[in-house]
């Protein structure tokens, strides 16, 4: 049987502070989050799915978790809570290196995706812990984490980060929105704000069995490797803010969506129907500002990417089909060269407008918040990053590597706090990579095809050494590729497309200014990984050491 679409109506996540109020006064927030199993309602006409959720008690928590309300300067301390319990609710592989712990309990470990933070506080994928610390990693410190918010305000979102367990720990509830704002620097923009007018909508496929429980193949594609760890997860159904295919009633004005994917692996392209006249204004990308808002009549938005965007629906067409607009998605998957989307996983959600135009007191400006310009000439070095895929002979997947190195090498990316480099980014597969890096933010400056793809490939399967490969002649000629200028700005993810070398200007510096608050060379140091959660869980993730 088939699930109703926009049946549910959009939820918005709790909301909690990270802040304190003393006398008018903005003071650093404390607060303690749990991870809580409980059942989680995705569907009117589906039974109650156990999830893991991240809450204040269990009672409210929720799948996405409560959105985190900072402010810019404003320090947030968050002690994480582990309560669940001792089996995992999903299959997990333990032929993959993963967080295991002999005392049982699901190894779970926190990370601000976008936020810049001590090493200490980045949750490291071996700072993991049990219930009750029953069990921990090798590297952990404490579960009570400090986010200074000493950076442009934006979105950002938390999630876990245990080694090997990510892509499970996910797919079972585990992340949740994280705000950092600036009335100084935001209220002159006029933007939409406040709850109603300022939504995030966290996107994520789930595919669920009839008993309501969330499915995931167990069976590897490659069994006598990996006996079931998938190279990707995809699901049937499309769940915005825990909804499958919700709907939300908005009125004819401007409203700013912060628009989180959230899969383990699918990419969205998003548009509307050509005759809704809708379109997107986008005024940032993952976690900063663009310097001037960017139009787009749709985009693409891969894991762990966020589209900060105006849809004013004044725009909406007068025709009865633009009172009721529906979200779509176009991207195939595996992107690009999966299958193409069908009737379910083609759509998001429904916009359902009101007949009557209503009065808008807010504005979108020429320009938003100017962040510095990427000084390409002063970068301290470049680097090459290479992305690998492992096949059986059979031409199945067994697992992926960033540099052909395993996590547990020694980090070879060490660059020096304060500076700038310039990394090449050679994706040597056939799927695009959404590559994340943390603590830094990066600027696009280039996508260009590879010359000689396959010649090159052979060569670096066998030397596993760009210079030696000769990738400058590899690099030189090859057929650039635009980039939309909705990604021009600086990020903390990029799509790294097949067979395209793409060029990044990466800032191992505060993007307002100055130098770091804290130690970024501390231990355990910062990871960099491929954001398909399948990916970075086997293992497309390296250590990034900073140095002074
Ligand atoms: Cu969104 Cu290393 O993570
Ligand atoms: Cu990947």
């Amino acid at each position: 049987s088939k699930l109703e679409m926009f049946v549910d109506e959009l939820p918005d996540m709790p909301r909690l502070q990270g802040y304190g109020v003393k006398d008018d006064l903005l003071l650093p927030g404390n607060l303690t989050v749990g991870m809580y199993e409980k059942f989680w309602k995705f569907h009117r006409d589906l039974p109650p799915t156990r999830v893991f959720a991240y809450g204040l008690t269990q009672d409210s928590a929720t799948v996405p978790g409560p959105t985190i309300e900072a402010f810019r300067g404003v320090p947030t301390h968050v002690t994480w809570t582990n309560h669940l319990p001792s089996r995992h609710i999903l299959p997990w592989d333990p032929t993959i290196p993963t967080a295991r712990s002999g005392a049982g309990g699901v190894p779970t470990v926190v990370h601000l995706h976008g936020g810049v933070q001590p090493p200490a506080s980045d949750g490291s994928a071996l700072a993991w812990f049990t219930a009750d610390f029953a069990a921990v990693g090798p590297a952990f410190a404490g579960s009570s984490l400090v986010y200074f918010n000493r950076q442009p305000p934006g979105c950002l979102w938390y999630h876990d980060h245990a080694m090997g367990l990510t892509r499970a720990n996910l797919l079972a509830g585990l992340f949740g929105v994280y705000t950092i704002r600036s009335p100084e620097l935001e209220r002159p923009l006029g933007l939409p704000c406040g709850p109603t007018f300022d939504r995030s909508l966290v996107l994520f496929d789930r595919a669920f069995r009839t008993n309501g429980s969330i499915y995931m193949n167990t069976t590897g594609n490659n069994p006598s490797i990996h006996p079931e760890w998938q190279p990707e997860y995809f699901g049937t159904a499309i769940i915005v803010n825990g909804k499958a295919w919700p709907f939300l009633r908005v009125s004819r004005r401007r409203y700013r969506f912060r628009i989180i994917n959230a899969s383990n692996a699918r990419f969205f392209r998003l548009f509307f129907s050509s005759d809704s006249g809708l379109r997107f204004l986008h005024l940032g990308s993952d976690a900063n500002y663009l310097p001037r808002p960017v139009h787009s009549r749709k985009f693409l938005l891969a894991p762990s990417e966020i589209a900060d965007v105006i849809i004013d629906f004044s725009e909406a067409s007068a025709s009865a089909s633009a009172s009721a607009v529906v979200l779509t998605n176009d991207a195939p998957y595996p992107y690009p060269s999966g299958d193409p989307t069908d009737e379910l996983n083609g759509k998001v959600m429904r916009f359902v407008i009101a007949p009557e135009r209503e009065d808008d007191p807010s504005r979108v400006p020429r320009r938003l918040l100017t962040l510095p310009r990427p000084a390409v000439h002063r970068a301290a070095a470049t680097r090459y990053i290479a992305m690998y895929e492992y096949e059986t002979a059979s031409g199945e997947p067994t697992h992926l590597y960033l540099n052909g190195k395993p996590f547990e090498a020694p980090a070879t990316e060490t660059p020096k706090a304060g500076t700038s480099e310039v990394w090449e980014v050679i994706n040597l597969t056939e799927d695009n990579h959404p590559l994340h890096i943390h603590l830094a933010s990066f600027v696009v400056l280039e996508q260009r095809e590879l010359v000689g793809l396959e010649e090159f490939k052979e060569c670096m399967q066998k030397a596993n050494d760009a210079a030696a490969c000769k990738v400058e002649e590899h690099l030189k000629g090859g057929r650039r590729r635009r980039v939309p200028r909705y990604e021009h700005g600086w990020k903390n993810v990029f799509k790294m497309r097949p067979g395209v070398a793409t060029r990044i200007l990466v800032r191992f510096a505060p993007l307002d200014g100055g130098t770091y608050a804290f130690d970024v060379t501390a231990e355990p140091g910062y990871v960099y990984h491929c954001h398909i959660l399948d990916h970075e869980d086997n293992v497309m993730m390296r250590p990034l050491k900073l140095v002074h």
